[in-house]
């Protein structure tokens, strides 16, 4: 599973899910991120001269995951930028794109209120016009992150099932359940 997030800073509380995401999966599934601020802005010249070379890694990291975990702040209602560019790059170019046809869940932390339900929303409409395709009901919308997470760890059980819960179903939509017991790996 490809975790893709909307911040990169020390302590970043969607960080913190990234990491609890990977705390929770069962062993054959393996929770690989990719940092997206290597990525330059997106450019149709950079793009007509040749995907430059971070673009090429994001766009090979989405087309060999088994499921997408886009993880997200709220930033004056939306998505922060640093997503939204990895996304455009790697919407690139419908219906062939790495993107189309990916499954994903969404899920999102903030200090405040709202639990990033907004800029949820925009992802969610973005990833329906990139052919992705968000799992129903794998939904985390973390309000108050401070009272469940603390110095970049999940201390919550509450919020660490939740996790294990948006996990599962992503698996359960792409079949990726270990259910032989085989050492299959899933990314
Ligand atoms: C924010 N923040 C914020 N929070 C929120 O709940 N709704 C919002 O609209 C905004 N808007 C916003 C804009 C900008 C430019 C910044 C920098 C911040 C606060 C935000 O949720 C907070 O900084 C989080 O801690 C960011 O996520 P990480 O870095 O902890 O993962």
């Amino acid at each position: 599973m490809l975790a893709l997030a909307g911040s990169y800073r020390a302590g970043s509380f969607n960080q913190a899910l990234i990491s609890a995401a990977r705390t929770v999966s069962p062993d054959h599934v393996e929770v690989v991120d990719f940092d997206l601020r290597t990525v330059p802005f997106y450019d149709g010249d950079l793009e007509a001269a040749g995907d430059p070379e971070p673009v090429q890694r994001l766009k090979q990291a989405v087309r060999e995951a088994d499921a997408l975990l886009f993880v997200t702040p709220e930033y004056n209602s939306g998505m922060p930028g640093v997503l939204k560019n990895g996304i455009d790059w790697a919407s690139r170019f419908y219906p062939n794109a790495p993107l189309a046809g990916k499954l994903a869940a969404v899920i999102g932390a903030t200090p405040g209120r709202s639990g990033t339900r907004t800029a949820q929303q925009d992802l969610r409409r973005v990833l329906g016009r990139t052919g992705t395709i968000v799992v129903e009901g794998a939904e985390l919308a973390l309000a108050r992150a401070g009272e469940a997470i603390a110095d970049g760890v999940v201390v919550s059980d509450e919020v660490l099932d939740q996790i294990r819960a948006v996990v599962d179903a992503i698996l359960e939509s792409a079949d990726l359940r270990d259910q032989t017991g085989s050492s299959s790996s899933a990314r």
